[in-house]
């Protein structure tokens, strides 16, 4: 049983960001519904949620010395205030130092925060803000999946990978599904979630700094999936992995760059998974990470190798 008081990935704020270029990106390639809140801020909407992906031009947190990733807040929901508060406890009990965060808020009713052991600044939260009058359109005609598995998933280079696995998994509850080891038993890859999309996160280890690989965003039909990847093959985005499909939540997809250099994986058909039955997996062997596809883009436009190699 998955016993995490975290329900899933609640949403992702992008800071230092050129919101012109973010509304271009959500309105003419991916089809998020961009809303300018009239604060300097550009929340981009993907369901009844005011806000999914926060774009904001100012970078706080970069002064503030709590990240060793600036640019990026990853935010965990809880369902209750009482989850919420025994996920404080939880975060705090495993040594690491919360903040307040600033009470309520356009998009939750309230938050902490708090850095992971690879740096990640995390936002936890709980009663995020829905806006069902004002209707959700996209731009794109586009719909995403979101409601019980969370918004999508995040890939993380994390440079203290094992350390982040047992925050997760212990102190937050998440349970394994995968892992990733290589020839000589070292830690790869770990895939975790507290709900049923088939990973929530992604942990990467990396001997380089930690950073962003990609945000996952599920679409309710391969021709969106299509669709986006031709805007991106005429020139709106540049596209860095082509289309494939991964092996473990069996998602087919293309990765493509956002205006603040990390990744968005853009899919469809992602495996649900029952957390009641799961059996955790090891992966040896090739370590490729998809069945087929997900080759590299390379900056001469040519296809690199698989992801994974
Ligand atoms: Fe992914």
């Amino acid at each position: 049983m998955v016993t995490s008081p975290v329900f899933g990935l609640g949403y992702v704020r992008v800071q230092g960001a050129d919101l012109g270029e973010w509304r271009r990106f959500a309105e003419e390639v991916v089809g998020l519904m961009p809303v300018e809140d009239g604060e300097g801020r550009l929340f981009l909407r993907m369901d009844d949620w005011v806000a999914r992906i926060l774009v904001e031009a100012d970078s706080p947190e970069a002064s503030t010395g709590v990240s060793r990733v600036p640019g990026i807040g990853i935010g965990w929901e809880c369902r209750s205030e009482e989850a919420w508060a025994s996920a404080r406890r939880a975060v705090e009990d495993a040594g690491i130092v919360t903040g307040d965060g600033t009470g309520l808020t356009p998009w939750c009713r309230d938050w902490f925060f708090f850095t992971d052991p690879s740096g990640f600044r995390c936002e936890l939260f709980y009663g995020g803000r829905r806006d069902p009058a004002t209707q959700y359109v996209s731009p794109r005609g586009v719909r995403f999946v979101t409601d019980d598995q969370g918004m999508g998933h995040v890939t993380l280079f994390a440079d203290e990978c094992a350390k982040s696995v047992d925050f997760y998994s212990k102190a937050l509850g998440f349970q394994v599904r995968e892992g990733k080891l290589s020839d000589d038993g070292a830690l790869r890859a770990v895939f975790m979630s507290p709900n049923s999309r088939e990973h929530s996160l992604a942990l990467l280890a990396t001997t380089d700094i930690s950073r962003v690989g990609h945000v996952l965003l599920e679409v309710d039909d391969l021709d969106a999936v299509g669709r986006a990847m031709d805007r991106c093959l005429d020139g709106l985005a540049p596209m860095t992995v082509s289309i494939g499909r991964h092996w473990n939540d069996q998602m087919v997809s293309f990765y493509l760059r956002t205006p603040s250099g990390f990744d968005i994986e853009y899919g469809f058909g992602g495996r649900r998974v029952s957390p009641e039955d799961w059996s955790r997996g090891e992966q040896g062997g090739s370590g490729l990470t998809s069945t087929w596809g997900h080759r590299r883009m390379l900056p001469d436009g040519r296809f690199g190798p698989q992801l994974g190699r």
